[in-house]
Formats: structure tokens, sequence, C-alpha cells
């Protein structure tokens, strides 16, 4: 193992814990069908996120777009515990996928990931989003995850609409999408009510907004 990670996880045992249990998980779960060199390979970039995921932690709060309720700010490993809490969360857990410790570090180091957390202008943290594809969003972008503990209040949807603006005019993508669970049929409400249009002929579970179509609902 890489030196500087080997004398990080030795003084923090939670780290430590996470990154083990999530090369567990992969040897016993995902990695079922692995070979060796596979594992060996999965390790490699494990190691490289998980400390990149440390270093370029911070304590400073990064407000990335406010809007009229909300805040979208960078998440940070002090927030991991409320994500997963979030993504656990028994209405949401169904519909969204849940990252333990580890493996949300390591996605924190992982430059094509950016890990957000919406809060309340009060500062009450409500939900988080999840994009993909920042290396090469001159291309596209993927909102790869929303989730919120306070539903049916209109946060889904303030929360799509600074989403988009945050991917059209500040990350300045020409094409954001997403996909869902055909039976979702409360976040397909919102992704329609928010200018998403599906990936036909399939109706329900890709959707994508372009930024003229962005550009010509925003004038
Ligand atoms: C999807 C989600 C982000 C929406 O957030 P929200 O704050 O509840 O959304 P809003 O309050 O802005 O809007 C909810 C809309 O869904 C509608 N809705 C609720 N349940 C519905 C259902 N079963 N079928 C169809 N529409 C439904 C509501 O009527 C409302 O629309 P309206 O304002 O026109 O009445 C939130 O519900 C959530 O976290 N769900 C679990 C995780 C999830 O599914 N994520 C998406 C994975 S792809």
């Amino acid at each position: 193992m890489n030196s500087e990670l080997t004398t990080i996880l030795s003084a923090n045992p939670r780290y430590a814990a996470a990154y083990n249990e999530y090369m567990e998980i992969h040897k016993n779960g995902y990695g079922k069908n692995s070979t060796p060199e596979e594992l060996a390979t999965f390790e490699e970039f494990l190691e490289r996120d998980f400390l990149n995921g440390i270093k370029q932690d911070s304590n400073e709060r990064e407000e990335l777009i406010r809007g009229d309720r909300l805040v979208i700010r960078k998440a940070r490993i002090a927030d991991a515990d409320f994500m997963q809490s979030v993504e656990l969360d028994a209405d949401n857990a169904p519909w969204v996928a849940n990252w333990p410790l580890g493996w949300r570090i390591a996605k924190f180091g992982d430059e094509n990931f950016l890990q957000t957390v919406i809060e309340k202008t009060d500062g009450t943290p409500i939900g988080l989003l999840i994009f993909h594809g920042m290396r090469t969003v001159q291309e596209k972008l993927e909102l790869k995850r929303i989730a919120l503990i306070e539903k049916g209040k209109g946060y889904g949807k303030e929360t799509l609409s600074l989403a988009q603006k945050l991917a059209f005019e500040v990350f300045e993508t020409p094409y954001l999408y997403l996909g869902t669970k055909e039976n979702n049929l409360r976040a397909q409400s919102i992704y329609k009510a928010t200018g998403f249009t599906p990936d036909m002929p399939d109706p329900c579970t890709k959707f994508h907004i372009t930024i003229t179509e962005y550009r010509s609902a925003n004038k």
C-alpha cells in the first residue's frame, strides 16, 4: 500500500476501518467473480482515490449555488454520515444506492464526481445531490443521485432547478441527463415538471435536458 496512505490509516482508525470494509465488500460482493489481477487493479484505484479524498477534504464551507429556499454546497467527509442516512432513509432506499464511508471518501477523491449537500437557507441539511462526469462536463453531465428527507414541499423541484442552473451556467455543460427506476413515478413527475425530456421510446427511465431547452425555458 502507498506509504502515505498507510500512515494516514494508522493514525485514523475510522478511516482504516472504512477502507478495509470497502475492500471486503468489494471482494465478497461486487468483486465475487473478480480475478486476483482485477482485485489488484481495483485496490490500486481505491488507494489513489481514498488518499486524494482525505487530502482534499476541508473544513471550509463551499457554497455552489443559492436559491430562494435552498443552498447546494460541496459535501465534505464530515457530511458522510448524514449523506448515508439520507440514502438509507426508508422512503429513499428503494430508489437510490447508498455509499458506505470508504466508498464515499474514495469518491471525494475522484474528480469525476461532485458530491453535494442540499441545505435550507437556515443551514439545515435536507438531502444530497451527486453529479457524475465532471471530467467531461464539456460533453455531458450526469445527475447521478438526488435524495431528500423533507419531501412534498417543492424542495425536489427547487433542487433540480438549482442543479440545472449549476450544470448549464456554472459548469457550462451542454447536456444534463439522469436515470431512474420505471416505477419511480414521484421522481419522474419532478423531472418532467422541471423541463427534463424522456429519452424516447422509453418514457420512464432516462431523461435529459439540453442547454438550448434550458435557455428557452429560463429566458
Ligand atoms: C424525488 C424527490 C427528490 C422529490 O422531492 P420532493 O421534495 O418530494 O418533490 P416536490 O415536493 O418538489 O414535488 C413532488 C411532486 O411529486 C408528486 N408526487 C408525489 N408522489 C407521487 C407519485 N406517487 N406519483 C406521481 N407523482 C407524485 C407530487 O404531487 C409533487 O408534484 P406537484 O407539486 O405537482 O403536486 C424526493 O421525493 C426523494 O428524495 N425521493 C426518494 C429518492 C428518489 O427517488 N430519488 C430519485 C432517484 S432517480
